[in-house]
Parts: structure tokens; sequence; C-alpha cells
């Protein structure tokens, strides 16, 4: 039986994080990335891994039913999941932004309509600055509502800038700064307490 359960984001930050557990000795001979299989075990079959998307990493660690999961920030922050955030593993790195046409006034009192595939991010983000924020909700191409006139501003993430370059928008500021990290479940922090450090510790000293 496998001892721990690992859900791990598919999409950008996936090989990265593969090569990762892989510097850990941590490898998976069956994962195929085109194959329709979910679930892979290590060659020692201590892990059994979920290869799931990235918004569903968080739920599948605060279920319980993944004791760990390796996923963007971004993607922890937008779940708001009660979930333990225990390590940074320093790649995936990108920021969250507000990006618009021009220069929106980001001032308190003002209404504003934002497109985001992050809406808790964005919605938090503006009423800290008291700041007025309807948001509409896209799963993609969210650089589209700013330019076509369905929001006055995006909260998306920028990593090269390459998008909001080609797309003639600018950022108006910053929101946060975002990489990949490690997220435990807490009831199994509590009772899988020395595997999880183990297999913290392992991460911790290939980043070191
Ligand atoms: C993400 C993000 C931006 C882009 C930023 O989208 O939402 O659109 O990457 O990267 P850049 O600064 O390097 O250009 P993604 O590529 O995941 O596709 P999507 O638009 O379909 O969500």
């Amino acid at each position: 039986m496998a001892l721990l359960t690992l859900a791990l984001a598919k999409g950008r930050t996936a090989k990265e994080s593969l090569r990762l557990l892989e510097k850990a000795n941590i490898t998976f001979p069956n994962f195929d990335e085109a194959s329709r299989e979910l679930v892979f075990y290590s060659s020692d079959q201590k892990i059994k891994m979920f290869y799931v998307k990235a918004l569903d990493v968080t739920t599948y660690v605060e279920e319980g039913v993944a004791n760990i999961g390796i996923v963007g920030r971004d993607n922890i922050l937008e779940a708001n999941a009660d979930i333990y955030e225990l390590l940074d593993l320093n790649f995936g790195r990108c920021r969250f932004v507000v990006v618009g046409m021009k220069d929106i006034p980001l001032t308190k009192g003002t209404n504003l309509k934002v497109a985001s595939k992050y809406p808790h991010v964005a919605e938090e983000f503006f009423a800290k600055k008291g700041i007025h924020a309807t948001t509409i909700k896209l799963n993609g191409s969210v650089e589209l509502a700013p330019i076509i006139g369905m929001a006055d501003c995006i909260v998306d993430i920028v990593e090269t800038g390459t998008t909001i370059k080609e797309n003639g928008l600018t950022i108006l500021e910053d929101v946060e700064h975002i990489s990949t990290r490690l997220v435990v479940n807490k009831a199994s922090f509590a009772t899988k307490t020395e595997e999880i450090q183990t297999f913290i510790s392992d991460i911790k000293s290939i980043l070191e």
C-alpha cells in the first residue's frame, strides 16, 4: 500500500514538478502524459500520484483523498482551501497583476468591471482597496476582455509579459508573486507526520 497520496497539477509546471521529484528519487515509471491514465505509482510503490487539473489539486488535498499536493500559489489563493502550504518549490514563478488597456484609476470608491480566471483573488484585491468590482469569470484568453470592452481590466498571471505586450495591454498594478508550492492536508499532517516530514525534507534537500 502506498504511504502517501500526491495530487500533482497538470499543465505548465507539471514537467518541472516531476523533474524535482525525480531528483529526490521519486519516479513514476508508468507515467505517460499522452495517456488518459490518472493514477500512477512511484517505482518503490510508496507514492500514489493523481495527475489532475491545477484548479482541483487543493480540493483533493482539502478532502484528504490526497495527503499532499503540488500546485501554483495562484490556484491556492483562488481556492482559499483549509490546507497547509508548507514549502515554496521555487519554480513556476510569475506574478498576479491587474492589467488594462490604459491608465484606469485604481482609486477608492471606483466601480470596475473585472474579468478573471481568478474571481476570488480579484474580489479580495479590489475589496482591500475599497474599489467596487463586479467580476466576470473567464476560463482563458482573459486578455481579450478589456480589448473588446467587456471589462475595464483583468486580474491575471503574467510570466514573460508576451501576452499583454502582444495585445497592447498595460500592467496597472502588481498583486502578488506566485510560484509552485507544496500543500498538505491538515489531518494527514497529524496522522502521517513522519511520512510527510520525510517527503518534505527529501524535497528540501534538493532545493538547497
Ligand atoms: C496564462 C495567463 C496569461 C499568460 C501569461 O495563460 O493567463 O494569459 O499565460 O503568460 P506570458 O506573460 O508569458 O505571456 P495560459 O497560457 O495558461 O492560457 P489561457 O489564456 O488559455 O488561460
